[in-house]
């Protein structure tokens, strides 16, 4: 099967990056979200994505202009009715998720994909909540999805192999690069992330050793491109907390979210989104 016109479920941090990615390689897009106002956000972030390209002499203005009109913005079902995919970036919550997969199960044509940007949750139990589970799987990009080259295919219990060749396909068209992994809580990166992220804020927590000191440490010694504490504040300290909730409810107390990290999202301090995080911006 060929994607020739997509949507993007949720548009927040990463759904709105996704459409980008999607109208920037020329496919068609269908963005929807619950609120205007984080359509509107996206039509902003978009808009300032194609105007850097621009900028730095990669497209025209007409070029932009034009992949720009490839996404339709909208909080209606209406125009999911001939898409070929759906991948889903809601919040990180079972249960929310389960309901937008019910809800695309009843409003896409029957032979369309539908895929979940998940960062950790079990594919197989969105694929089950939908009478199409062999045209379900996860593609998962990474934050910011345009410039991350990863995609993580998941494939769940019963996702077909043409689902996955599919999949595997789009991600070469937009220019990523997958890999298919099989489903299990934090997939391949983020139960290695997750692990170190634990054990980061333990050692914190025990020794009183700087965020910034950390983070310099990290990324200096090249473990990872930029320090764990400015990571989590970009990801967004709620997401943070519910994947590591997700991982230790799996794998165990190992993974388990340290007190700050619940005490600052309790607070509202989410990361850059909110202003404040581990940092105040
Ligand atoms: N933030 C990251 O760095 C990151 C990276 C990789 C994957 N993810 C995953 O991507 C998903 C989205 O994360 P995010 O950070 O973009 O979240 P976000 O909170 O920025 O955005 C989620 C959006 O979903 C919308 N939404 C809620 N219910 C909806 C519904 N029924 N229909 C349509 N839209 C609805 C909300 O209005 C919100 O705008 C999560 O599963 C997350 O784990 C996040």
């Amino acid at each position: 099967m060929y994607v020739k016109r997509l949507a993007v479920i949720g548009a927040g941090t990463m759904g709105a990056d996704i459409a980008y990615v999607a109208a920037n390689a020329g496919i068609p897009v269908v963005l929807k979200d619950v609120q205007q106002e984080v359509l509107d956000r996206a039509q902003r972030h978009i808009y300032d994505l194609f105007e850097n390209r621009v900028k730095r002499g990669r497209i025209t203005g007409e070029q932009a202009e034009a992949r720009r009109q490839h996404i339709q913005y909208t909080t209606e079902n209406g125009l999911l009715s001939d898409v070929s995919l759906a991948i889903e970036a809601v919040s990180e919550n079972l249960d929310l998720k389960k309901s937008v997969f019910r809800e695309l199960d009843q409003v896409l044509p029957p032979l369309s994909l539908i895929a979940s940007n998940t960062s950790a949750l079990p594919i197989s139990a969105l694929a089950s909540v939908t009478g199409r589970p062999d045209r379900v799987a996860g593609f998962h990009f990474f934050f910011p999805a345009h410039m991350m080259k990863l995609i993580e295919i998941v494939q769940g219990e019963e996702t077909s192999r043409e689902t996955v060749e599919t999949l595997r396909r789009l991600a070469e068209e937009l220019r990523k690069i997958p890999v298919l992994v099989k489903d299990s809580p934090g997939f391949i990166v983020n139960r290695v992330l997750m692990a170190a992220m634990a054990e980061v804020l333990r050692f914190q927590e025990e020794t009183g050793v700087s965020y910034a000191d950390i983070d310099q440490a990290v990324a200096r010694a090249k473990i990872a491109p930029m320090g764990p504490f400015v990571l989590a504040d970009a990801l967004g300290l709620d997401v943070t907390l519910e994947v590591a909730e997700t991982l230790a409810a799996h794998y165990g107390e190992r993974f388990g979210p340290a007190n700050q990290l619940q005490q600052l999202v309790k607070q509202g301090h989410l990361g850059i989104k909110s202003g404040h995080g581990f940092y105040a911006y």
